[in-house]
């Protein structure tokens, strides 16, 4: 895919009232397909994005042979074969954008009796899949990569997979689902340790199922031999994409947001711990468990943010809404310093420099090391950025339209719809300034 010519014109505005609920959570969606679909009898999913990533979860197990209804406002019902009642696809699976739906996907098929291939987009092939690669290969399964382990992938089906215990390079949810969902097919026990919490969605939805998950401090395992057990799953909405309400309310000279049923489960609450540090005016009202997960209501009102040493504990917490968070900085008053954060290169794109360089045009003087950067706040220009066909480059420019002097236009926004297809509309409705084009 090349880059795309639409573009995003976000002007300065100052009031920004509502209520709003965001987009469905994106990891939540992604599993809903996989595990509905590897369940014994129906799942019905609410609160599903449908936005371009999960659609292609959705498209991938549509071509094994697993029958998913449209969804309609969010809602869904997926028919599960059951742990092997998946069918060879016909062509390779095209994950589009979403590195997600291939790293989860890598460990499930190579538990299957059939051989696929996964292809996927410019973005997506060029990030590393060596993470997932090995340990399986640990595991007895194939995997062959192209070059420097990047996508396409073949994986090899029919292949012995044995449990192992897996000590994780990196913090990353997707390896840690990729090796449990490999482990569902594994004789004995597979087990992760992770260096620092992820996103736990998979284990608790695998718990949802009624599939025994064993957490044991940074321990994580499971056996083989067990089924899902279909379920009715309400998914929250993301945190990941209120993430750029919260910065835009934060930011905002007059704002008071209220944004409904956020997850906040906390393996992903770092934005909110980030933000209050920064001295935002955040409030999570009316918490709830909905289907296992934590979810709140979350007000938020203009803040006077103060620059601050990011913890690094907070950082796999908080992954993906640094690009927002970077906004934040630029907006707060001194310097914010950001360590240990070298997996933010890897991501849709290297975000540490693409943020940096959307940052100079604006005129916010900082500093790139590799494992994070260093943002002292003021005030920001106009100007032209480019996205990278990076969404939450996109949004999160979008939102520093509020406090920019001039207009800033953002190139190549196209891919907004894999994460949150209805932003601008939504942002637009709470008092945001921006304007599509496809010039
Ligand atoms: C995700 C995990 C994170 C995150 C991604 C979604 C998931 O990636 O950045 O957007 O759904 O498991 P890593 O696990 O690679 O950090």
């Amino acid at each position: 895919m090349s880059s795309s010519d639409l573009k995003f014109i976000s002007r300065p505005t100052s009031t920004l009232k509502g209520t709003v609920r965001v987009a469905g959570d994106k990891s939540i969606s992604h599993r809903s397909i996989m595990l509905g679909s590897l369940a014994e009898g129906t799942t019905k999913v609410s609160g599903f994005l449908e936005g371009e990533d999960a659609l292609s979860t959705l498209a991938a197990f549509r071509a094994m042979g697993v029958e998913i209804t449209d969804p309609v406002n969010g809602q869904l019902e997926i028919k599960g074969v059951g742990l092997n009642g998946l069918k060879q696809p016909d062509a390779p699976l095209d994950m589009g954008n979403s590195g997600t739906s291939m790293r989860l996907l890598t460990g499930l098929l190579s538990g299957q009796k059939f051989d696929s291939s996964l292809i996927g987009d410019e973005s997506l092939s060029k990030r590393p899949m060596s993470r997932v690669a090995a340990p399986l290969s640990l595991m007895g399964g194939q995997i062959n990569t192209a070059s420097e382990g990047r996508p396409p992938l073949q994986i090899k089906g029919g292949k012995y997979l044995v449990g192992i215990e897996y000590p994780m390079p990196m913090a990353s949810a997707q390896v840690k689902s990729c090796i449990l969902l490999a482990g569902l097919y594994a004789e004995g026990e597979t087990a992760v340790i992770e260096p620092a919490p992820t996103r736990d969605h998979t284990e608790r939805m695998l718990r949802a199922f009624g599939y025994e998950v064993k957490t044991e401090d940074a321990r994580i395992s499971l056996r083989s031999g067990g089924k899902l057990i279909a379920c009715e799953l309400d998914i929250p909405a993301d945190i990941s994409s209120a993430t750029f309400f919260m910065v835009a309310a934060c930011i905002a000279e007059d704002a008071d947001l209220l944004l409904e049923h956020v997850g906040v489960n906390p393996t992903r609450d770092g934005v909110i711990t980030i933000l209050k540090l920064m001295g935002a005016d955040l409030v999570l009202e009316n918490e709830r468990m909905v289907g296992g997960e934590p979810v709140a209501d979350i007000r938020v009102r203009s803040s006077k943010l103060k620059g601050i040493q990011i913890p690094e504990d907070q950082v796999p917490l908080a992954i993906d809404e640094f690009p927002a968070l970077f906004i934040a900085a630029a907006c707060a008053e001194g310097t914010t310093v950001l360590t240990g954060a070298e997996e933010l290169r890897v991501k849709e794109s290297d975000r540490i420099q693409v943020m940096a360089d959307g940052l100079k045009v604006l005129g916010i003087k900082h500093k790139v090391n590799p494992d994070g950067i260093e943002i002292q706040g003021g005030q920001m220009n106009g100007g032209q950025i480019d996205s990278h066909g990076d969404h939450r480059i996109a949004m999160s420019f979008s939102v520093a339209g509020i406090r920019a002097k001039k207009p800033i236009e953002i190139l190549d926004c196209k891919n907004v719809a894999t994460s949150f297809p209805n932003f601008v509309e939504l942002a637009n409705v709470v008092g945001m300034s921006i304007e599509t084009s496809n010039d």
